[in-house]
């Protein structure tokens, strides 16, 4: 599996030299020059813990919140103070689950405007147990204009498996009329036992008629250090899943905006993923500057520790090759289903045909994308291939840094190849 990835890489990158993360403190994130810059703020704090979830999180303790939301807006401060003020597209919350926090986002969206002039809105990830008309509009009140919120099934056998509670799409239908958003996304999950094209249409179907414009169908992405206590759904059956959910989407005229979610006509997308360059704030939270990757520690006691020092609380960096920085960009933006020549020659300022015209050739012949103007489009087989393959780069990439990044607070290297 690893293999694969690794020879893409030496392929794509035209070179033997791996991904390199050291442990180099730099005093500041140099995003003056960051095109596009979107913002994340990490709340690492639940209510309880799901045994499938990868992410950086801890049962909620107040003490230990209020600690964090104060190291947090110490952070923002410590960037913001040495960058200087700027325009940024959006800010996300993720987490955990960052409503757990609901009163204090308001005192952390102040001070980023103190330093960033968000232009485009501010999203929030939401549990279901936090829709409640209280909290969304103490949200509402804080900036917040895009939420998404975690159902990942509505079927109850379904959210038995997940080792997830009930999720009661009254309440919530309830909540979302009187308390309104421009963008209301719902996660689900799908290839978990038992699920078919039927129940997955019911989902978003569902999702629709209580409230979302918005929805995200996540294949389920077993962790190696996470715990899954049901069998893995074969390959086959997975691949009928992803097309059924594609093609009924399609009939109903949504707009497919990346390879797992879709909207309804005119939505304000949900997405804290595909930016050109971000800045995280809070534990695990990445950087992307230019050709600068960060991972702050996933530690909270350090996290604390650190920003009160009056330092950043990065834990590793990765300078791009040039090449490497065009796989990154490529990658994400094909998560889009569209690549640009046109974009890709504003951010780099060079032709996407001079470095990779044997493989959008490659690509067009496999019927994988479709060439419309200066466009690449993926096509369905295009999107299903590229959704295997982020599986293989999830489980080799993102799953060997974050598996490091639990145990040790501050590593002193870590080698991707
Ligand atoms: C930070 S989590 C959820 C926010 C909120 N805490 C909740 O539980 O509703 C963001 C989303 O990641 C997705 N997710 C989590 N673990 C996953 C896994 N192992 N495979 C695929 N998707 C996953 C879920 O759809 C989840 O809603
Ligand atoms: S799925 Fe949501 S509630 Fe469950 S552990 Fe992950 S972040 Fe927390």
């Amino acid at each position: 599996m690893s293999l694969l990835t690794s020879l893409a890489r030496i392929w794509l990158t035209r070179s033997f030299h791996p991904f390199v993360f050291t442990n180099e403190l730099d005093e500041h994130l140099p995003y003056e020059n960051a095109s596009g810059l979107g913002l994340y703020i990490h709340i690492p704090f639940c209510r309880s813990l799901c045994a499938f979830c990868p992410y950086c999180k801890v049962k909620y303790d107040p003490t230990q919140a209020q600690a964090y939301v104060e190291a947090l807006k110490r952070e923002i401060e410590i960037v913001g103070s040495r960058g200087g003020r700027r325009n940024v597209t959006t800010l996300y919350f993720g987490g955990g689950s960052p409503a757990l926090l609901a009163k204090e986002i308001g005192g952390i969206v102040d001070m980023v405007n103190r330093y960033f002039d968000i232009e485009e809105g501010i999203g929030i990830e939401l549990h279901p147990a936090d829709v409640t008309v209280e909290k969304l509009r103490i949200l509402k009140d804080a900036g917040v204009t895009r939420i998404s919120i975690g159902i990942q099934s509505f079927d109850e056998d379904t959210l038995q498996i997940l080792g997830r509670g009930g999720c009661y799409p009254a309440a919530l239908s309830d909540a979302l009329k009187q308390v309104h958003f421009e963008t209301v996304a719902m996660d689900f999950i799908f290839a978990l036992p038992g699920q078919t094209v039927e129940s997955l249409i019911q989902d978003i179907e569902n999702a629709f008629s209580i409230g979302a414009n918005h929805v995200a169908l996540y294949p389920f992405i077993d962790f190696t250090y996470t715990k899954r206590e049901f069998p893995k759904m074969p390959e086959s059956q997975k691949r009928k899943l992803f097309d059924g959910i594609t093609e009924h989407c399609r009939r109903q005229g949504y707009v497919r905006d990346s390879i797992w979610t879709y909207a309804k006509p005119g939505t304000k997308k949900y997405s804290s993923m595909t930016r050109d360059n971000f800045l995280g704030f809070g534990c695990s939270s990445t950087s992307l500057l230019n050709d600068r990757f960060t991972i702050n520690t996933f530690s909270i006691p350090d996290y604390i520790m650190r920003v009160k020092e009056g330092r950043l609380p990065t834990s590793l960096t990765l300078h791009f090759t040039e090449r490497q920085r065009m796989l990154y960009y490529l990658f994400w933006t094909a998560y889009t289903t569209v690549i640009d020549e046109d974009a890709f020659k504003d951010f780099f300022g060079k032709s996407i045909g001079d470095f990779y015209h044997i493989e959008l050739l490659a690509c067009r012949l496999l019927g994988l994308v479709k060439k419309h103007g200066t466009q690449y489009r993926m096509t369905q087989r295009g999107a299903y291939y590229y959704h295997r393959y982020e599986n293989y780069y999830t489980l080799a990439y993102i799953d060997q840094m974050w598996d490091l990044m639990k145990n040790e607070a501050f590593p002193e290297r870590l080698v991707i190849r």
